[in-house]
């Protein structure tokens, strides 16, 4: 049976790859998706990383060749990558734990203001990173995890049903999760 619950604004984020190519986002809004990026958690509070906004329509049609599934870029209007910043964090140890809490940011943030993304794997994908940082040319302490597609959204997706208590476990794994009343 279909379970319907409320898990606010999260419930409300689907990744969109279809975008208005007309309707440009507005650079407050980019800045807005990247303030909410530098409000994520970091390991010791570091912030170590860097975020390089996209918005030259030449720049986003050519990142298809550096990304094997990026085709939406050539609809969207802008893109974000994140990136961690070695300089500030020698230490690589949660370089993709931070970065990843500021793209989940953003993705929550763009959906909370009506714009669609749709988050892309970069980092750990060595041709990826190498093709991004040839064509964005990042300084090598500059390493890319994660790449965002943005744009006002041309599709809506519904919600999904992904809650499986079975996967919840209490005090020790197998001792499976009692739903509350
Ligand atoms: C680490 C990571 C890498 C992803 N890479 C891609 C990608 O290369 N291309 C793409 O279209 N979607 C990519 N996605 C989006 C997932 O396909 C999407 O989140 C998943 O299908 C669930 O759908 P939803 O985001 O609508 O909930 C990626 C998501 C994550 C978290």
């Amino acid at each position: 049976m279909e379970q319907k619950f409320n898990i606010g604004a999260i419930g409300l984020r689907r990744s969109i790859r279809k975008y208005d190519r007309s309707r440009p986002v507005e650079r407050e809004k980019l800045e807005q998706l990247i303030r909410a990026a530098m409000y994520a958690p970091t390991a010791r509070n570091l912030q170590p990383w860097q975020f390089l906004v996209v918005t030259d329509r030449t720049l986003l049609d050519r990142i298809p060749e550096v990304h094997p599934y990026s085709l939406m870029m050539r609809e969207a209007t802008a893109a974000i990558l994140v990136c961690g910043d070695r300089e500030k964090d020698p230490s690589d140890l949660y370089l993709v734990q931070n970065c990843s809490a500021a793209t989940q940011n953003i993705l929550l943030e763009a959906c909370a203001m009506g714009l669609g993304t749709v988050w892309l794997g970069v980092f750990g994908r060595h041709e990826r990173m190498d093709g991004m940082s040839r064509l964005f040319a990042l300084p090598d302490s500059v390493v890319p995890v994660s790449l965002i597609a943005v744009g006002y959204p041309m599709e809506e997706k519904p919600f999904p049903q992904r809650f499986q208590p079975r996967l919840i476990h209490e005090n020790r794994f197998g001792n499976i999760w009692e739903a509350p009343e």
